[in-house]
């Protein structure tokens, strides 16, 4: 089986995916074409063997400030918005879930904030993890960012992650 990594068609059946989470489910089946394909709010990646769909990641572009970064990444950077990649959603149909199917989605993203960082500025990828999903992107190299805003820390379900364009570079070049 080969399988291939590349972005959503307006005309891929996403009816019956199940990842195991329903809202990710809801948003891949009901609004991944019409963010992509009519407001252009975000691209979704899938990984696909051209019969059935495996898994998909969705992407937009972001930015974060500068103190939002751990304390020895701040240094030498501007104190205004700073271009990142985002990953908004991430999921893998249940029975091909633990066979690196997410592993080869987020390469391909990770390859995308590269190409980025060369055409319109890209400092890394940033994700807000799903409590359950948090040691999977720890596993890949994603630290924590600091919050000033939102809820305190005990009551946050999701936590914001990041991966530097500098880890990315090297893991992958
Ligand atoms: C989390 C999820 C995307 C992982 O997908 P997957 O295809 O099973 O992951 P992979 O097989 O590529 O796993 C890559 C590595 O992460 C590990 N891993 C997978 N899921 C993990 C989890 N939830 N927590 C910690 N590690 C995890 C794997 O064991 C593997 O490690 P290894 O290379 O050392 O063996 C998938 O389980 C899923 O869709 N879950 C439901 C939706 C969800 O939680 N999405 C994330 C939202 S932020």
């Amino acid at each position: 089986m080969v399988i291939n990594i590349r972005l959503l068609k307006s005309t891929d059946e996403r009816r019956g995916f199940s990842c195991g989470e329903i809202e990710l489910d809801y948003f891949f089946q009901q609004f991944a074409g019409q963010n992509q394909f009519k407001h252009y709010i975000g691209s979704t990646y899938i990984a696909t063997d051209e019969k059935s769909i495996f898994g998909f990641i969705n992407v937009s572009t972001g930015d974060l400030l500068r103190n939002s970064l751990p304390l020895k990444l701040r240094k030498r950077l501007p104190n205004y918005p700073l271009s990142i990649l985002k990953i908004t959603r991430l999921g893998v149909a249940i029975p091909f879930q633990n066979q690196g199917i997410a592993r080869a989605l987020l390469k391909a993203i990770l390859l995308l904030a590269i190409e980025q960082s060369q055409k319109v500025g890209c400092i890394g990828v940033v994700v807000d993890a799903k409590d359950k999903a948090k040691e999977f992107y720890k596993k890949l190299g994603f630290i924590e960012l600091e919050v000033e805003q939102g809820l305190p820390k005990c009551y946050r379900t999701q936590t914001p992650l990041f991966l530097t364009l500098e880890t990315i570079k090297k893991t992958l070049l």
